[in-house]
């Protein structure tokens, strides 16, 4: 056989080549559609109203739930989380995560009668001071995590826990 291509063979090579270009241009955005969301890095969690106003919150811890939008790929849905309130003596509003840092159980404000005035994790005894810190010889290694939080006319937001001291 020689090395000439046939005008049959031409014509099979130039629509293949022309169908396939055409093919990739359809497919392109399709896949990208697809898989965009999983490409994307996970956004920063937006502050969002927790139904608590300033004048509401007292140096006494108060819970609040709330939800947030989360975003996972495909899936949305609306998470609930809840935050300890309180106001400091010099006026900073703390907002402190409610989950045990030992294997995650529930924490609860003062629910302990032999230690007064602390978080109480019942699942193993945990202990917390007001402020978060947990109590040197029980189960949590660390301390509680702290919401970044921000006052818009008068109200709490509250945006994403983070470990004290952690960015
Ligand atoms: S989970 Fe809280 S003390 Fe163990």
């Amino acid at each position: 056989m020689s090395g000439k291509v046939s005008r049959r063979q031409f014509l099979n090579y130039t629509l293949t080549g022309v169908g396939g270009f055409m093919a990739a241009g359809i497919m392109m955005p399709m896949v990208r559609f697809a898989v965009d969301p999983v490409l994307k890095p996970a956004k920063e969690q937006d502050m969002v109203p927790v139904g608590l106003l300033e004048k509401d919150i007292t140096t006494e811890p108060k819970k609040v739930d709330f939800k947030v939008k989360q975003v996972d790929g495909w899936y949305k849905s609306d998470e609930p989380k809840s935050a300890w309130v309180y106001k400091t003596d010099s006026g900073e509003i703390v907002a402190l995560s409610p989950v045990c840092k030992h294997l995650g159980c529930t924490i609860d404000w003062n629910s302990d009668p032999s230690h007064p005035n602390q978080f109480y994790c019942p699942c193993h005894a945990g202990r917390y001071e007001k402020d978060g810190k947990n109590v040197p010889g029980t189960p949590p290694l660390a301390p509680l995590d702290v919401y970044d939080s921000d006052m818009k006319d008068g109200a709490l937001y509250l945006g994403k826990a983070r470990p004290k001291g952690g960015k």
